[in-house]
């Protein structure tokens, strides 16, 4: 079993976007997966079409009802979600104030772990109370980045604060990865910053990236995961590409089509032809 928070305290990087997607993609490998959204803006919960279900997540911070009462199956096969709801956001000023409130989370799903063999949180835009619950209670941490320059300032901000979980909370947490999202390979800017986090977080970055992609985009509308939604698009391929180099980073994990996403084009391999070009270093502080 492995639990993975998927975490950039910046808006808009692509987080509800992999945690819909990488759930899904991981399901139809025949996962059992569990989505766990603890964004008061609820993204992942509307995607998934768990609109108004009542207080979900709130219930697993405020009282002490089962946690699986919360958990909801969705309509795809192996995929399962614990919705949040804008109320969430009380939960989040409650806890403040409350002693060991980062805990509660670890201290709630140990009772899941038999269940599922992934659980995946979907974390809001900053490193509050909700955010650290999530790297508390995570073994893994997945970090999509945009690839645009203005998206990598607070990236280092973000690593610093996982070394301080890591020495104060958590001390088992892993970086999983540094996954750029959005990559467009029409313009120069994007191959410049991928070129960047290569150079800069070598040990940490996938081999995956997600491009661009409307179709992405639409499926949110559509309230499905692009898998069901345009199983044939980039966005769908590279998700399931994701999903293959997440299961293959377990030991345990032998697939055929793992061996045979090893052995396509890597990160580094796509970037040969690239412009010997570099972002400003300055961007990464
Ligand atoms: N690969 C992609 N191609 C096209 N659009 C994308 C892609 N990834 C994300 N988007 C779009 O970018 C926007 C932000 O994505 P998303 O909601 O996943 O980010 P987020 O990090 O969860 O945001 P927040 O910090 O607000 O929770 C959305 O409108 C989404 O549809
Ligand atoms: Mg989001």
């Amino acid at each position: 079993m492995r639990v993975i928070a998927i975490v950039n305290q910046k808006g808009g990087t692509g987080k509800t976007t992999t945690a819909v997607n990488l759930s899904a993609a991981i399901a139809k490998s025949h996962k059992k997966v569990l989505l766990i959204d603890l964004d008061p803006q609820a993204s992942s919960s509307y995607w998934l079409n768990f609109k108004k279900q009542g207080q979900g997540l709130i219930n697993v911070f405020l009282d002490e009802r089962p946690i699986e009462d919360t958990v909801l199956q969705t309509p795809y096969e192996n995929l399962w979600i614990l919705p949040a709801s804008p109320l969430l956001v009380r939960v989040e000023k409650t806890l403040v104030t409350e002693v060991g409130s980062e805990l509660i989370l670890k201290q709630r799903i140990e009772e899941l772990k038999q269940t599922w063999d992934y659980i995946i949180f979907d974390c809001p835009p900053n490193l509050g109370t909700l955010s650290l619950n999530a790297l508390t209670a995570a073994q893994e941490v997945l970090i999509p980045v945009e690839t645009r320059v203005m998206a990598l300032h607070g990236l280092v901000q973000l690593l610093n604060t996982i070394k301080l979980v890591q020495a104060r909370l958590n001390p088992e947490l892993k970086i999983c990865g540094v996954l750029p999202c959005r990559a467009d390979f029409r313009n120069n800017h994007s191959k410049e910053v991928l070129e960047q986090l290569k150079n800069r977080f070598s040990n940490d970055i996938l081999k995956t990236y997600i491009r661009e992609n409307i179709k992405l985009a639409e499926a949110s509308l559509h309230l499905k995961p692009i898998t069901n939604y345009a199983p044939k698009s980039q966005g769908s391929e590279d998700y399931h590409k994701l999903a293959a180099e997440i299961l293959s980073q377990d030991p345990n994990f032998i697939n055929e089509h793992t061996a045979q996403e090893s052995q396509e084009a890597t990160l580094s391999e796509q970037m040969l032809d690239m412009d010997d070009t570099t972002v400003a270093d300055s961007a990464l502080d």
